[in-house]
């Protein structure tokens, strides 16, 4: 068996069309333009590129881009007072802070200062309680796309046995309780988990999120299965070559699995589409304006 790709890079392709539509329609009918500020301090090269590319798709999405840089060595207060100033512009209806931040800089207390309204990120506890409590809220974006690309293949999850391995704040807590909102059966894992290999074995739906090249084997894959690999690990061949792989050991996994994101060209594009979507939904949320149907 060969199994199903998750062409993720098409999926986001789609959604932010839709997007744009939505943000041309808002504009037209009731003269709001989404703005989102991406705050990046420092130079770390990987940020960089992942804030070059938001900013890319925040234009072309047709929204207002608020990029502000600060240098690596920025005090704590300045950044607060940031903060503060994207709270009050009105114009600015989504903040993204950069992650991660240099070690003066406590960035949980950066995340609290962000309006909740206005966290496209879906990181401030507000948003994080909202979540667990079954309420409306502004999701962290890339455990949004991962479950639009489970959707995909299983229109409900419900019932479903799902498996994510990692517990970080950022993906594998806000997956686990999206698939959970969506009736799924959901287990996490993590390093000490006994017999992971066996967990795995037991889910329909599989979210690796563990930032460990290739850490999950083929036979760990229940036959069938739908795997979710959110990992981007750079790794050198022999000659020393470099590439990206998954946390998920692509090869064989295609061999068992009966649907698969790829690594590049699967989560990694439909984290940036799913930003978009939470600008747009907290424009419309600022504006009392309805759920837009993306
Ligand atoms: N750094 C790595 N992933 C993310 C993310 O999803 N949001 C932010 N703000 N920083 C990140």
């Amino acid at each position: 068996m060969t199994a199903h790709i998750i062409d993720g890079k098409t999926i986001a392709a789609g959604l932010r069309g839709n997007v744009a539509d939505a943000v041309h329609r808002l504009k037209r009918d009731r003269g709001h333009v989404p703005g989102l500020a991406v705050v990046l301090v420092g130079r770390n090269p990987a940020s960089e590129v992942y804030v070059r590319n938001k900013t890319k798709a925040v234009i072309e999405a047709g929204m207002h881009p608020f990029d502000r840089n600060l240098p690596d060595s920025v005090g704590e207060d300045e950044l607060l007072a940031l903060i503060a100033e994207l709270n009050a512009d009105p114009k600015v209806n989504g903040i993204l802070v950069q992650l991660p931040l240099p070690p003066q800089i406590d960035s949980q207390k950066v995340i609290a200062a962000i309006d909740p309204a206005k966290d496209v990120d879906g990181f401030h506890p507000l948003n994080v309680g909202r979540l667990g409590s079954g309420l409306p809220a502004l999701v962290p974006c890339t455990p949004l796309g991962c479950v639009r690309l489970a959707r995909t293949v299983h229109p409900s999850l419900a019932g479903l046995e799902a498996v994510v391995i990692g517990r970080s704040n950022i993906v594998g807590k806000p997956v686990a309780q999206l698939l959970l909102a969506e009736n799924a059966t959901v287990t996490i894992a993590h390093s000490k988990t006994a017999d992971l290999p066996a967990v795995c074995r037991r889910a329909d739906v599989l979210v690796a999120a563990i930032g460990r090249p290739e850490f999950v084997r083929g036979h760990w894959i229940k036959p069938g299965a739908t795997v979710i690999d959110v990992g981007i690990n750079r790794v050198s061949d022999a000659a020393g070559k470099s590439r990206i792989v998954g946390d998920v050991a692509y090869a064989e996994a295609l061999d068992v699995a009966g649907a698969i994101t790829p690594v590049p060209g699967g989560v990694g594009p439909m984290t940036i589409a799913c930003l978009l979507l939470n600008t747009l939904r907290a424009t419309c949320e600022q504006n009392g304006l309805p759920e837009p149907a993306v």
